[in-house]
């Protein structure tokens, strides 16, 4: 397969230039293991964001974070480029990552011990939510051959029981689906007669195969403005994780003072090399991001005949996004056979362990080392 990438600086790294990185993914195993685990893309970053952080280690600009209205217009800009969606940049707030955001969150909007809402099998959320001191409420999606849908009547249902924190993972990561703006104004509509504050969680945004597709939670319908607070960040789409910084924001004046109270301390805790980077990936890395959702696309796909060819008793839905696939192995004992290859996944357990057998494989890399994967497990 060959790309034609439009000068954007897309470049993949070679396996030898991934060992020598320094990062868990590549730290975790080492060896002649190839590492389709954690959230990170074997990609180089995009040219603005290394020469925004070359020059300020040129300037020895390392100290704290201040204000910084950059990252504030950055984000709308972008926001209102790929979703049309129109905020105002003062309302963009930072955060360390965007599970400390969520759990930063959590302690003023809840109280200790409180229900908060998840759709399982969902990324980290539960380690967050019980790690802040919380307890889970959690009404599974729907599964029916790896199509999953929200259960809006269980929502309701417990929205009506009480429950008044809904954390909704939007697009859904691992399972890779997105919701419609009706399903959004639905859970909307329902949050705002039950005065349930619903954060969206939306990292996986910017990553669509079709950017039409992702609505965000706050831009789905008025009564959205009135009970969401979006979280987002650069670190999945731009590839930064390492470099700590992410933002939220919402539109309601009475939400707004709720965030107020986060303390200040956890508002200074973002990195000022995230926020130049996150600044520089808005502004100017949409000509890389399109390269790189290209190569995620040709992957995603790819992997439909991959799996068929090699592993053929596996279920696979191609994802509306990004560079996890969700892997139903059924009865293939694939931690012997992967094991055997030396190519890491993670087990789907991590999401949620009454479900056997499942797993994630990240294919964010070049597919010339997806191919090599195959060869090694059809051995
Ligand atoms: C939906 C979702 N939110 C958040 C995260 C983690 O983001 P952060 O590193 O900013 O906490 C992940 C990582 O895999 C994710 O999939």
């Amino acid at each position: 397969m060959l790309f034609f990438f439009m000068n954007s600086g897309f470049e993949f790294l070679s396996l030898g230039e991934l060992r020598e990185k320094k990062s868990y993914k590549w730290r975790q195993y080492g060896g002649n293991t190839i590492p389709l685990t954690v959230a990170e893309m074997d990609f180089r970053v995009a040219p603005a964001i290394t020469s925004a952080l070359q020059d300020m280690v040129n300037r020895s600009d390392m100290g704290y974070l201040g204000a910084n209205p950059e990252i504030q217009e950055a984000f709308a800009k972008f926001a209102n480029l790929l979703w049309g969606w129109q905020i105002s940049s003062n309302l963009v707030r930072v955060g360390n990552d965007v599970g400390s955001c969520v759990q930063e969150i959590l302690t003023v909007i809840t109280q200790p011990m409180e229900a908060v809402l998840i759709n399982s099998p969902v990324t980290n959320f539960a380690k967050w939510i019980l790690e802040s001191g919380r307890s889970i409420h959690d009404i599974p999606l729907i599964e029916k051959n790896m199509n999953y849908t929200l259960d809006l009547p269980a929502i309701e249902k417990a929205f009506e029981a009480g429950v008044r924190t809904y954390l909704l993972c939007n697009p859904h990561s691992p399972v890779g689906i997105t919701y419609s703006k009706r399903d959004l104004s639905v859970i909307a509509k329902l949050a705002k007669k039950y005065g349930v504050t619903v954060l969206s969680d939306e990292i996986h945004g910017a990553l669509m195969f079709d950017a039409q597709d992702f609505t965000p939670f706050l831009n789905s319908c008025p009564e959205a403005g009135d009970v969401g607070i979006c979280i987002s960040s650069a670190s999945k789409t731009f590839n930064i994780s390492g470099l700590k910084c992410a933002i939220y924001l919402s539109q309601s004046s009475e939400i707004n003072e709720e965030l107020d109270r986060i303390p200040e301390s956890a508002r200074h805790r973002a990195s000022l090399f995230g926020v130049v980077a996150t600044t520089a990936a808005f502004e100017s890395g949409l000509p890389w991001l399109l390269d790189t959702i290209d190569v995620l696309e040709f992957n995603a796909q790819h992997l439909i005949s991959q799996l068929a060819m090699n592993l053929p008793q596996t279920e696979y839905r191609k994802p509306d996004f990004g560079y996890l696939a969700w892997l139903n192995f059924g009865d293939f004992n694939w931690l012997e056979e992967f094991a055997k290859a030396d190519v890491a996944l993670l087990s789907g357990e991590i999401y949620d362990t009454n479900i056997p057998n499942f797993a994630r494989l990240n294919f964010a890399t070049d597919p010339a080392i997806m191919r090599l994967v195959f060869d090694r497990l059809s051995i």
